[in-house]
């Protein structure tokens, strides 16, 4: 099946753009509104819809026998969709109660984010580090393939109206400070401390045809791998598993596991879908 994306800030996502990705590749994300009875019911009376209209993020799919479709679909909220505006997910409280006292022993650490989106994981690592004293010895890289998202990254903004939920967070991923202590209120956005990012790098990088640059103490790739097919998780996988030291640690998002892939048998499981690269 051809598949055809057209997302605003995704447009280096778009078949035979210039990311090489082909968006085969891609486990639809897709599959699920390609099943949806409402996504037949749009195609049936638009066969041919193939524009992004509105302001709302817009994906078309080409679906044999219907043509393209365009389907709407809110970025915050699922598929590709969430750039995510929280901060402090899952796995934080993992990352401050067993990863942080392991980094602890070692003299320089290199944490690599993969496929960071708009950044609030690397920020969120990176206040975890100042609370912990480690931020000092500590070299992170917050890679992505898109570039309009890396740019929203370096701006270290978060939307106002998210401040009560990741405040929530904060305190359930054992919180040490008063939150708002790591950030400044602009107009309708919190802005995050420009020191937390000296030590981050913001860079472009493509999974699924670039190599490692590294080798990584700890590697977050977080709501990623769920949109490959099983080639591309697999490879992917090789990477991660090949950029990590031993006994390095990779954090996976909720819906994610390494069960099931050729480097099942490396990793210990740890709680919040961590892992430990243990042979
Ligand atoms: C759902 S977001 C997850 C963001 C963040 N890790 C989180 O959990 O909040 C998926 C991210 O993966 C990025 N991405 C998709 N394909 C990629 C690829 N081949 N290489 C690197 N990043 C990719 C997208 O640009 C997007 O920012």
């Amino acid at each position: 099946m051809r598949l055809r994306l057209v997302v605003p800030g995704y447009d280096d996502l778009r078949a035979g753009g210039g990311s090489g990705l082909a968006l085969t590749e891609y486990r639809p994300a897709f599959e699920d509104i390609l099943r949806s009875e409402t996504l037949y019911a749009y195609a049936a009376r638009q066969p041919e819809a193939r524009q992004f209209s509105g302001r709302a993020p817009v994906y078309a799919v080409a679906i044999p026998g219907c043509g393209d479709v365009v389907i709407r679909h809110s970025m915050r909220g699922g598929l590709i969709g969430k750039t995510g505006s929280d901060l402090f997910l899952p796995p934080t409280r993992a990352l401050r109660e067993v990863v942080i006292p392991v980094l602890r022993t070692y003299p320089a650490v290199r944490i690599w984010h993969a496929g960071c989106s708009t950044g609030e994981e690397v920020y969120s690592a990176a206040i975890l580090l100042r609370e912990e004293g480690l931020y000092d010895r500590c070299q992170l890289y917050a890679t992505d393939i898109n570039e309009a998202v890396l740019r929203q990254a370096r701006r270290g903004e978060v939307p106002l109206a998210a401040m009560r939920e990741n405040t929530r967070n904060y305190i359930e991923a054992a919180g040490r400070q008063a939150f708002a202590r790591w950030y400044s209120v602009r107009d309708d956005r919190a802005v995050l401390d420009p020191e937390l990012r000296r030590n981050i790098v913001f860079a472009q990088h493509n999974l699924a045809t670039d190599h490692s640059f590294n080798e990584f103490h700890l590697i977050v790739c977080r709501n990623v791998l769920i949109y490959f097919n099983r080639a591309l998780q697999d490879r992917v996988h090789r990477l991660l598993y090949q950029s990590l030291i031993r006994f390095g640690f990779l954090g996976l998002g909720a819906k994610e596991t390494i069960r099931f892939t050729p480097h099942e048998a490396h990793y210990q499981e740890m709680p919040e879908r961590l892992y430990r690269k243990v042979a």
